[in-house]
């Protein structure tokens, strides 16, 4: 039997702007509760929280100020329990987002820290002195600014480390006494039930005990994509120590954003660290058939020989939309089946599946500090004007709001959102599909075509990358198709940006 995450597609939650039910403007945990109904009907089968802890919002929950509790504005522990159970008993999962590299500033661990050089929790955080009056311990910079990954503390006379916002201190997770207790954070949710957790910038984890300079010429780049320590090994497998002691088998996935294919896939271990690595490559590639097809041979590559199970995303609320990048309907439509028909755990954002753009905002209105925002707008859940939100949205809605809201686009069969309530189906039904082999299979230089394969089961799908309408000598029993009704058959004409799934 395949763990169950081999076979799931995972619905990522942005809480914030999922749906909120108080009239603040603000999506909360009762919300999602709400629309439960939605997600089932959709067919996806986990569901990824991004976090809901208490936080001063200096990176909208990326800051947690108390890993076991829920955040005032989403919500309690009572309501998250009720959702829970609820999302168990329509028979999905629930898994939770784990910071585990920075604490907020207001995290009371933190404010100990703070105090004095001698506090007991001083140690819990990275302190140096500096390099000389006013200069930081190295040349490490932050995320999202040229500016140092160090704040200087002046009642204490040294500099705190923090990869992302001066409100984020990183944990010194070469203090067993840090270790400790960030594996009770896990223990307390997995007591609760949560099928398991995304892992925030696992690979941040284990520092470079010499605190070297980065590479002057790479710096641009923010420490973030450069840290890699191979102490992260270790500690990984202690984490999954924690995780794998519980029943049900929870799923760990890691965003490890670094830029190094090869290097991503280490951090599965030999089946003791990562269950999965998050795969960002594809997001940032050119919608072009070859740039696919090298993508997608690395991945074999740099997974198979360690039976690492891959994953894909093409969406999340750190990048821009899809749609946005793509500029076209068609070709989105057509990335959703490459999405969920490669070998591997796909991952939906939400609003996705509408085919939602980003949200334009003016330059007064950027409230992100990684600038983001545009992927995060709320979703529009009617045509009314404020889209089924009680009262206005804490931001702007996406263009066409309310063409491409989940109201309309539910009763309408050709919409992206039908498209992949389609493709989820065909998917769920598939054992081909959900955790068949892959192979690739000639044809045009235009189409990126392969098969997955389980016994007799035999799926070929074919991606017309081009805007031209491709002759092709691919045969097969229509069983999808991104532009035109299943019934019309397959007779090797593939229409400009198509996509088709054939029995064959
Ligand atoms: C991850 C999150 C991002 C956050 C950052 C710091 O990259 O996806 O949203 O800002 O970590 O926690
Ligand atoms: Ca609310």
């Amino acid at each position: 039997m395949q763990p169950w995450w081999r076979d799931a597609v995972i619905y990522q939650i942005y809480p914030r702007s999922f749906a909120d039910t108080n009239g603040d403007g603000i999506g909360d945990l009762q919300g999602i509760l709400d629309r439960l109904e939605y997600l089932e009907w959709l067919g996806v089968d986990c569901l990824w929280l991004t976090p809901i802890y208490p936080s001063p919002m200096a990176d909208f929950s990326y800051d947690v100020a108390n890993y076991t509790d829920v955040e005032p504005l989403f919500g309690d522990l009572q309501l998250f329990d009720r959702l829970l159970a609820e999302v168990h008993e329509r028979g999905m999962r629930l898994i939770l987002d784990w910071v585990p590299n920075h604490t907020s500033i207001k995290h009371p661990w933190f404010e100990q820290a703070r105090s004095s050089r001698t506090n007991p929790y001083r140690d819990f955080y990275v302190w140096r002195d500096g390099a000389g009056p006013g200069i930081p311990p190295n040349n490490w910079v932050r995320a999202w600014a040229n500016e140092p990954a160090w704040t200087y503390d002046a009642s204490t006379d040294q500099w705190y480390l923090h990869c992302f916002l001066p409100e984020q201190p990183d944990l010194n997770w070469a203090n067993p006494a840090v270790r400790a207790a960030m594996h009770d954070t896990l223990r307390f949710w997995l007591d609760r039930g949560v099928d398991g957790f995304r892992m925030d910038v696992i690979h941040l984890l284990a520092k470079d005990p010499n605190f070297t300079d980065d590479p002057e010429d790479l710096k641009v780049l923010s420490h973030v994509v450069l840290n890699h320590q191979d102490g992260i090994h270790e500690l990984l497998k202690g984490i999954r120590n924690v995780v794998k002691d519980y029943e049900g088998d929870p799923m760990m996935v890691g965003e490890v954003y670094l830029i190094d294919a090869p290097l991503v896939a280490t951090y599965y271990g030999d089946g003791d660290e990562l269950d999965l690595a998050f795969n960002f490559e594809p997001m940032f590639r050119p919608w072009r058939a070859e740039a696919w097809r090298e993508i997608v041979n690395r991945v074999i590559e740099n997974h198979d020989h360690r039976d690492a199970w891959p994953t894909w995303v093409l969406n999340n609320h750190d990048a821009p939309r899809i749609a946005s990048r793509l500029r076209s309907a068609e070709r989105v439509a057509a990335a959703a089946v490459l999405l969920l028909t490669l070998r591997g755990t796909p991952f939906l954002f939400q609003g996705e599946e509408l085919g939602l753009e980003n949200a334009v905002l003016g330059d007064g209105e950027v409230i992100d500090p990684g600038f983001r925002d545009g992927a995060r707008a709320p979703i529009p859940w009617d045509a009314t004007p404020t889209h089924g939100w009680t009262s206005a949205a804490w931001m702007a809605f996406p263009p066409d709001a309310s063409d491409k809201s989940v109201a309309v686009e539910r009763n309408d069969p050709q919409s992206m959102l039908s498209m992949y309530r389609a493709v989820l189906e065909l998917r769920k039904g598939s054992v081909a599909l959900k955790s068949g082999d892959f192979r690739w299979v000639t044809s045009d230089d235009r189409v990126l075509a392969y098969e997955r394969v389980n016994g007799q089961e035999v799926l070929r799908i074919l991606i017309n990358f081009s805007h031209d309408a491709v002759e092709v000598s691919d045969r097969g029993h229509l069983l999808f198709s991104t532009g035109r009704d299943h019934r019309d058959g397959f007779d090797g004409h593939l229409r400009p940006d198509e996509a088709v799934i054939l029995a064959v």
